[in-house]
């Protein structure tokens, strides 16, 4: 990779970048446009990030943050946690943001152009603009975000530096939401769920879950840091799973706003707070797919996938959509859920689950575990039963003993349908499945709510 950027791509930056400014330059009127800001925003943080991995990348490289691409033939040593730098650039576009969503309390709150030191008369006092309140809860929820996030990046690079061990670090995400849950518990505090209308005759209309409902919000930011890791070690689809995930979330906070739902929509702040949330998020990850994608460039690190689940989590439990979230998140519930028996080591885990490139053919296929000790009767049953449902490949010996199996990934598993495929085409194909799972998440949420429902909230 060149880490100078070549002629076409330095002019498309800075026409960009200067576009953006341009924009901004002309948000400091009415309300402020902070969306429109944001989306200017975004197009500067796609310029720095996608400048900033070609000149930073050679400079991680010396510093120890390289990994081998073992998909290729010459397995190519390639700048890592490039992640990084998309969370670097990120947290400080959104806290340099922060003025715009609260330009016209800003302006409303002083006297009008700022100067705070403007005398008021008592009668315009008790009837005008000093009763006006800085909305400070919306600013808490803006800052505990930041917090959280912050501190998920920190675990990410440790985690590049140092391969912290599953059961260390499966904790830290759910400390890092510590921040967002206190807002949450102030600001908003419903712990209560609607229930299905079946269950109604039991459980009534609404269930507290109480406590267990901040327990359930810890577990949410575990799910989406970590999910995103393990559905990983194929060019491109780390980042392109956040990135079809967020467009998912975008589109659905665009059905609260105007034209589709006509403003004073009590759901219309939160779903605003969560597209300046994705917005910028949007512009650093495009930047790292155009490096990560097939033949990659950069890989991402852990820190990019714990830093994209935790903006997932804090977007959806500030914006009050986690149930929509989960939705969202659906192929990589599976993922976890399938390779839970790798992961708390029923079945042996081998350091790597990713696909296995076959260098004659240039193709992926199934990686494999092979188990040394032969697997307990019950265990070998339940396998040969997957193997025969087509969700899974195992190897027998002539005993009838397994000998060995595919990984237990939805990776492998798609290569078991689909495979043996070349990585792009396995990437695109997972991609694809994500958005299709996700669409169809968001169609039963707004249109098949209304069975188990009797209200959706749109
Ligand atoms: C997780 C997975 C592991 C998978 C790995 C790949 C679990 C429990 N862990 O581990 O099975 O192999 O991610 O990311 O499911 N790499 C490539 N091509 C890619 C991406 C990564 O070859 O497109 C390799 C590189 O050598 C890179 C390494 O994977 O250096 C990164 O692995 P790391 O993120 O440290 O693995 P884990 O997150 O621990
Ligand atoms: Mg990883």
């Amino acid at each position: 990779m060149a880490a100078k950027l070549g002629r076409t791509e330095v002019l498309s930056l800075l026409s960009l970048s200067c576009a953006c400014v341009g924009v901004l330059a002309n948000t400091f009127q009415g309300d402020g446009e902070p969306l429109i800001a944001s989306v200017a925003f975004s197009g500067l943080a796609f310029s720095f990030t996608y400048a900033l991995i070609r000149w930073l990348g050679p400079a991680f490289k010396r510093a120890g943050f390289k990994g081998k691409d073992l998909s290729k033939l010459r397995q190519p040593e390639i700048p890592e946690t490039m992640g990084a730098v998309c969370a670097i650039v990120y947290l400080f576009i959104i806290i340099v943001f922060v003025p715009w969503p609260f330009y016209k309390d800003i302006v409303a709150a002083t006297s009008g152009g700022g100067n705070r030191d403007v005398v008021f008369e008592l009668q315009q006092v008790e009837t005008g603009r000093l009763l006006h309140k800085f909305p400070h809860s919306k600013l808490a929820s803006y800052l505990s975000a930041i917090l959280s996030l912050q501190s998920v990046v920190l675990l990410g690079i440790g985690d590049d530096l140092f391969d912290i061990r599953w059961r260390h670090k499966v904790l830290i995400p759910a400390f890092a939401s510590i921040p967002i849950l206190i807002v949450y518990f102030v600001d908003f505090g419903v712990t209560k769920m609607v229930v299905p209308t079946f269950l109604r005759p039991y459980l009534g209309e609404l269930f507290d879950l109480g406590w267990l409902y901040y327990v359930y919000m810890a577990m949410v930011s575990i799910f989406c840091t970590n999910s995103i890791n393990i559905l990983a070690g194929v060019n491109g689809i780390e980042v392109g799973q956040s990135l079809v995930i967020a467009f998912l979330i975008v589109f659905n906070d665009a059905l609260y706003l105007s034209p589709f739902t006509p403003y004073p929509h009590p759901a219309t702040d939160s779903h605003l707070f969560s597209l300046y949330l994705l917005l910028p998020f949007i512009g650093v990850s495009v930047a790292l797919l155009m490096h990560n994608w097939f033949p990659a460039k950069v890989f991402v690190g852990d820190t990019y996938c714990y830093f994209a689940g935790m903006v997932f989590a804090v977007d959806g439990i500030l914006g009050h959509f986690s149930k929509t979230l989960i939705l969202l998140l659906l192929p990589q519930g599976f993922n976890f859920l399938y390779s839970a028996p790798q992961l708390f080591h029923i079945i042996p885990c081998p350091r790597h689950r990713l696909p296995h490139f076959n260098p004659r053919t240039g193709l992926m296929e199934c990686s494999i575990v092979e188990f040394k000790k032969p697997l307990a009767r019950p265990i070998a049953e339940v396998l040969k039963l997957l193997h025969r449902l087509r969700l899974l490949r195992i190897e027998t010996n002539e005993k009838g003993e397994v000998v060995s199996s595919t990984n237990f990934t939805i990776i492998n598993l798609w290569l078991v349908w689909f495979g043996p495929l070349r990585e792009d085409r396995l990437a695109m194909g997972l991609l694809a499945f994500q958005t299709g799972c996700g669409l169809a998440g968001l169609f039963v949420r707004h249109r098949m709510a209304l069975w188990v429902f009797t209200q959706d909230n749109l």
